[in-house]
């Protein structure tokens, strides 16, 4: 039997266990990245550790998201990165040169290789064949110093493509068209391996769009093959001699096979609160906007932006509303100031925003009370974009460009037809800092606070249910991104007062009051960003157990990192305040345990979502706890 493109990555990969769905194994990592949201707290892990320098052949630490730093924290944070970046032996790419995974496939991406970054968006580098996971920072510290990371190993879904896209409709229609139809919960549990002849029609940078977005769907990675195109991309990159090709065997067995025909996209619009809450544009052209935001990790390419600037040539952003461009990487900026795609811009009325995250996570160009911003980014949560009064929607380019031009939302396909011109890569490698090692000492601000001790879980957890949250919370509903706390990713004391903020402002203090507690969420708890402060807020506030109808892939992997209990159980009879008692004597993985009631004067069966190593971890404290006593 032959085997598809995951099968041979992972099985030149394994190092502990067996390439078996369901069964737990642990991976060597090539490459790992981190980026200054998670980035400060992953080598603060690091330190944890106690090594003396990275022991993956490749580290990155990027500085992207709150690149424009809107507190000196913030600087501070920066400049704790690149010393210990350098001071530890990792590359650091300094503020302006890009979104972290935008720079990764240009200057790093290998086919067959294996990337760990603590960013959920790092499948992105699954554009050229690369096995590129998101994971949590702690995971990622850990890969950093040369251990092993481990997962489940997930099923894989063939998603065979066919066909052409015809004009008016990208790669952000087909991401879209397949959240539409297998839902942000979809692809929990497996990965989704490109496949069928209208691969070939796709540039690198539409794969990236779509391997990106990717994760919305809670797919573990995406992966494409690598091929032909995949060796013009990095030729033109001046990283020819680093190509291989790499294709799923022509018997490959899949677990499921999802077929799109390219040909049959159109325009789609995924509107405010979840990205599977996509619509076709005949639902929503003509919705008033107030924003239009072109760029991010997922359409900020130099294959994008020339489409953009061609389609605005001549035309003018409507008056009432306000458009940003924001290049995915300081390649791409080099590149439109080269053929005039900025000046257009500006002609256009355009404002043109430095390469990085920044608005992305609402650091800038927040909408205001009720307004609509159309992005072409990859999250539509309310509060993603900086607060919980702005809705964002989710399109493509095409569309982002016809709808600034129009004032409202609007069909590209209506746009006389442009196309993309293929031009010399620009490489220059000017903010990507190599690393001088010990000799550079590392620069901390009393932001830079270092993690309490993580300690071991004792027989039994005790307290009351503090918070009980709906179906669907994101990452972003538990510790919020943007300006509220962005300065304080590395301060955890100060960060953990804004966990719950806006479901519930007297959470951190209630959580405080009662010396930590239990939390109560329902389907899919913990989706979207991989922020491991969303874990370890709640674990800094003494949160010792999240029981769930179910749980992200990465949340819940940071939750057992953090040391909190992550059980799985139906929630519907357990209110918020009722008192629960938990023996931990017989843990032990997918084995349910009883869960005492005592406000109710009930028990209940809760299965702890773990592995046998999982259950190890959690019991010793946490992941850092858990390597510090094995390693020594
Ligand atoms: Fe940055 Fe937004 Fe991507 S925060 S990494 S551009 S999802």
């Amino acid at each position: 039997m032959g085997e598809s493109i995951v099968q041979k990555i992972l099985s030149q990969h394994v190092a502990d266990g067996s390439v078996v769905p369901g069964q737990e194994i642990g991976l060597v990592i090539d490459q790992c990245l981190t980026q200054d949201s998670t980035g400060t707290m992953a080598w603060l892990e690091f330190e944890v550790l106690d090594l003396e320098r990275v022991q993956a052949p490749l580290v990155v630490s990027y500085n992207d998201h709150t690149s424009l730093a809107f507190k000196g924290e913030s600087s501070d944070d920066h400049m704790f990165l690149q010393t210990s970046a350098s001071h530890f032996g990792a590359l650091y790419s300094k503020a302006g040169n890009g979104v972290c995974h935008q720079l990764q496939y240009e200057r790093f991406a290998v086919p067959g290789k294996t990337l760990l970054g603590s960013d959920s968006h790092t499948p992105t580098c699954g554009s050229l064949a690369m096995m590129a996971i998101g994971a949590g920072g702690m995971d990622v510290a850990v890969a950093m110093g040369g251990g092993f990371f481990y997962m489940t190993v997930p099923k894989v879904i063939k998603v065979e493509l066919t066909g052409r896209l015809p004009w008016g409709s990208s790669a952000k229609d087909v991401i879209l068209h397949l959240l539409r139809e297998i839902s942000v919960k979809g692809g929990v549990g497996f990965i989704l391996e490109y496949d069928g002849p209208g691969v070939e029609t796709l540039s690198i940078p539409e794969r990236a769009t779509i391997t990106n977005m990717g994760a919305e769907t809670g797919a573990t990675t995406s992966i494409f093959p690598s091929d032909e195109v995949t060796h013009d991309f990095m030729t033109a990159q001046g990283r020819g001699d680093q190509w291989k090709p790499l294709c799923a065997d022509p018997d490959a067995v899949y677990d499921k096979v999802i077929h799109i025909d390219l040909s049959q996209m159109r325009p789609l619009v995924a509107m405010t609160g979840m990205p599977d809450n996509v619509k076709d544009m005949i639902e929503v052209a003509g919705t008033h906007l107030d924003q239009v935001y072109i760029g991010s990790c997922t359409n900020g390419s130099y294959r994008d932006l020339q489409i953009a600037a061609k389609l605005l040539k001549g035309r003018h952003v409507a008056p009432t509303l306000d458009c940003i461009v924001s290049p995915g990487s300081r390649q791409a900026e080099q590149m439109l100031l080269q053929d005039g795609s900025i000046e257009t811009f500006i002609e256009a009325g355009v404002r043109v925003i430095e390469p990085g995250c920044n608005a992305c996570i609402g650091i800038g160009f927040v909408p205001g009370n009720g307004h609509l911003s159309l992005r072409t980014v990859n999250r539509n949560w309310v509060g993603r974009g900086g607060t919980n009064k702005g809705y964002l929607a989710l399109s493509s380019v095409e569309t982002a460009v016809a709808s600034a031009i129009a004032g409202c939302i609007a069909d590209p396909s209506k746009l006389p037809q442009v196309s993309y011109e293929e031009r010399p890569y620009v490489i220059d490698t000017l903010l990507f800092l190599e690393p001088e090692g010990p000799k550079v000492a590392i620069r901390r601000s009393p932001n830079i606070v270092a993690i309490k001790p993580q300690k071991p879980m004792g027989d039994r957890l005790t307290g009351r249910v503090l918070l009980k949250v709906a179906d669907g919370i994101s990452t972003d509903d538990i510790l919020p991104a943007g300006p509220l706390t962005q300065h304080l990713r590395s301060n955890l004391p100060a960060i953990a007062q804004f966990v719950f903020h806006y479901q519930d402002p007297t959470f951190a203090k209630r959580a405080a009051e009662a010396g930590g507690g239990f939390i109560v969420g329902g389907e899919n708890y913990g989706q979207g960003s991989s922020r491991e402060h969303a874990a370890l807020g709640p674990w800094q506030l003494g949160i010792k157990a999240v029981l769930a109808r179910s749980f992200a892939r990465i949340h819940c992997s940071n939750l057992v990192n953090a040391g909190i209990l992550p059980l799985q159980c139906d929630t519907g009879d357990i209110d918020q305040e009722d008192e629960l008692i938990i023996e931990l004597s017989n843990l032990s993985p997918g084995k349910p345990m009883r869960v005492e009631n005592r406000t109710k004067g009930r028990q209940m069966d809760a299965t702890p979502i773990l592995t046998k190593r999982q259950a190890e971890i959690v019991q010793s404290g946490g992941l850092l706890a858990y390597t510090r006593q094995r390693h020594g």
